[in-house]
């Protein structure tokens, strides 16, 4: 497949029910926010998110992440983990996954001769003091707006970055 294919944005974490889908939540509607503001960017970008494992695979995201989305409107609701597939590399163009673990692994899983970019999320937040986003699975439920204040200053940098691109 040629890398003229490759469009859109793939949000990764490890189970795919909290970092991952919050980070497809903030960025959908961010995207959609930018789009209705007339923004260089397409209406149809595609966007997903997975896991690098499969337990939790075809479930709604975690009843915390969901909370802590919509106290900032954003709906998780619709969203179902699944796990990162061998086609993701011959779809998405940008691969950004919330730590180093998770990049260690896409990068294992990635074939040779994929045309992407694969990074760390964070990276479009280069202010912030973190590189990763932490897993917050077992911590605190306060870990979870955490989550939203990084993925949502990455989101703006991301989104900043791919409207300089399309109208280069
Ligand atoms: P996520 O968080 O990778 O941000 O979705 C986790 C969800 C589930 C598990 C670990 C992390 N787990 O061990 O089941």
């Amino acid at each position: 497949m040629s890398e003229a294919t490759l469009s859109g944005v793939l949000f990764v974490c490890l189970g795919n029910i909290c970092r991952s889908p919050t980070a497809e939540g903030v960025f959908r509607a961010r995207l959609a926010e930018r789009v209705a503001a007339g923004g260089a960017l397409p209406e149809l970008l595609p966007v997903d998110s997975c896991g690098t494992a499969g337990w939790h695979i075809g479930k709604s995201p975690d009843a915390r992440a969901m909370a802590a989305a919509s106290a900032r409107g954003y709906d998780l609701a619709p969203l179902r983990a699944r796990q990162l597939q061998w086609q993701d590399f011959y779809t998405f163009e940008h691969i950004l996954v919330m730590d180093e673990s998770n990049l260690a692994d896409v990068r294992d899983a990635a074939p040779l001769d994929y045309a992407g970019d694969i990074r760390l999320f964070l990276d479009y937040a280069p202010g912030q003091p973190v590189r990763e986003v932490p897993d917050p699975y077992y911590g605190r439920d306060d870990g979870f707006s955490h989550v939203l204040d990084l993925v949502e200053l990455a989101s703006e940098g991301l989104l900043a970055e791919l409207e300089r691109r399309a109208t280069r």
